[in-house]
């Protein structure tokens, strides 16, 4: 195939993948930018491989029908709160097979007894960031699996460990990176790379890990991109440099959305949270349980209500009876809209993708700067299975959540609140917002507590 028309089909594979992310940037366009992406991903894919006649277009039909049924596969069966575990197997096995094209380039180097430095130099960096990401995932899929523990691992002297590990890793990285064919050398940094992407996960709490695995995920498009450079192929090194920027970008936004560092995320051991003790009425703080026919009275007679759902809404998939009150409340003249916190439940865009599933219109959706001015204005809040991105404590200097940016919902004329307990969220912290005088507790399982809402909704009709 003629370079100039390789080049051509790799520039409008990189045009598709910037279009893509733009219109990621909307639920509204997300799919249509999806539908591009992985379009110019199979673009770029087809060329190549057509191109460097790596394989038969037999071998190349057969694997795309198989990949295309597993993705099918799995976009079906896999949960939404089961996803970040799936980022992080995609991160780790984008990471492990730069490290395999790195390996491959070097052993296939042997033969010259020394490689050119750049060759070298790419060849260490792909193996390191490659491997770290590969063992990194495993271990935070394992974590979010509850494979292994998803408390933090810590054990004396380990950050000393780990400084120790990462020097070695530069050092045996920077001798490779000098072109000298040294495979013991080479075996010793994959060894090394391994050992540190574990360590470094272990001591993260599990419910840190969507933070670590959109940081892992970076690394991967790094790791993709320096393998760009050992191949000498365009397209892969600009999308993983995409992929890197992303991931990056992505990690900052869910820090700066916990305001918390990633120094904090990475050393703080937070999330331990997992194990914390459950907060519970203490005998002096009193909260107002209230029952379906009392809560729907409420809901049906206000004017305005806003919805902020929370992880409690993904872990009871009650995404559907939430759109059914939606329904049953606007056909009664209430305006009914959802306040969206970034870090709500435990990804990015979760609330968005779960409210999407049950055809919540786009446009009743809302961000924090855009919903938080109304609250006073709104009759009732009503917080379905969220906690921490609800809480007062926030505004709290010393707090645990000190600084995080919440939505006002005790700012409302009334909240409701649906969830079993009065158990604390991700953060293990207590929440007041519980215990004041115009919050009704709506005790139970999210998807029943709508059903039940539902139901006195529509016999109010
Ligand atoms: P959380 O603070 O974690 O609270 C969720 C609440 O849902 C819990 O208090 C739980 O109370 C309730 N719940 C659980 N299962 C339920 C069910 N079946 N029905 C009804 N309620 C149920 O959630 P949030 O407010 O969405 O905050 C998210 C937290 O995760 C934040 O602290 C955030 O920093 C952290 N985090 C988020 C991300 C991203 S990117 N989103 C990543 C890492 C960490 P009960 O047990 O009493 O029912």
């Amino acid at each position: 195939m003629p370079e100039a028309v390789v080049d051509l089909v790799y520039i409008t594979s990189a045009i598709l993948f910037v279009f893509g992310i733009k219109l990621l940037g909307s639920p509204a366009t997300a799919r249509r930018g999806n539908a591009f992406a992985s379009s110019a991903m199979l673009l770029a894919i087809v060329v190549t491989i057509v191109d460097q006649q790596i394989l038969d277009w037999r071998t190349v039909a057969v694997g795309l029908v198989l990949g295309s049924i597993i993705g099918a596969f799995l976009a079906r069966t896999v949960q939404m709160t089961e996803m970040p575990q799936l980022v992080g197997i995609f991160n780790g096995l984008g990471g492990g097979a730069s490290a395999v094209v790195a390996s491959a380039e070097f052993f296939g180097a042997g033969g010259a007894g020394e490689l050119p430095v750049a060759d070298g130099t790419t060849i260490a960096v792909s193996t390191l960031i490659g491997t770290v990401t590969f063992s990194g995932s495993m271990v935070a899929f394992g974590k979010l699996q509850g494979l292994v523990t998803g408390n933090p691992v810590t054990f004396p002297l380990q950050k000393t460990l780990n400084l120790i590990l990462f020097l070695a890793v530069l050092s045996v990285g920077g001798y490779l990176a000098t072109g000298t064919y040294a495979p013991s050398f080479y075996l010793t940094l994959a060894g090394l790379a391994f050992l540190l992407g574990i360590l470094l996960v272990i001591p993260i709490g599990g419910a840190d890990m969507p933070v670590v695995i959109s940081l892992l995920n970076s690394y991967s498009g790094l790791a993709a991109s320096a393998a760009g450079f050992v191949l000498g192929n365009n397209i892969l090194i600009i999308s993983g440099a995409l992929v890197g920027a992303a991931g990056l970008i992505l990690t900052q936004l869910m820090c700066k959305a916990m305001n918390r560092s990633l120094a904090n995320v990475a050393f703080g051991a937070f999330g331990a949270g997992d194990g914390v003790s459950a907060a519970t009425d203490d005998g002096e703080k009193t909260v107002r349980s209230v029952d379906p026919e009392e809560t729907a009275m409420v809901l049906a007679y206000s004017d305005t209500v806003t919805v902020v759902p929370g992880y409690g809404l993904a872990v009871a998939q009650a995404q559907h009876e939430l759109r059914a009150l939606m329904d049953l409340l606007e056909k009664r003249g209430v305006t009914v809209r959802f306040a969206i916190h970034p870090v709500a439940g435990r990804m990015p865009g979760h609330m968005n993708v779960l409210l999407a599933e049950a055809d919540v219109p786009y446009d009743r959706l809302f961000d924090l700067d855009e919903i938080n001015p109304d609250f006073p204005r709104t009759d009732v809040a009503v917080v379905v299975g969220a906690n921490d991105v609800v809480n007062p404590a926030a505004r709290e200097p010393g707090s645990i959540i000190a600084g995080m940016p919440i939505l006002d919902v005790d700012k409302a004329k009334s909240v409701v609140v649906l969830k079993r307990s009065l158990s604390p969220g991700f953060a293990g912290i207590d929440n007041e917002l519980f215990y004041m005088d115009r919050t009704m507790m709506l005790f139970g399982d999210a998807k029943e507590s709508l059903a039940g809402l539902v139901k006195e909704v529509r016999e109010m009709e």
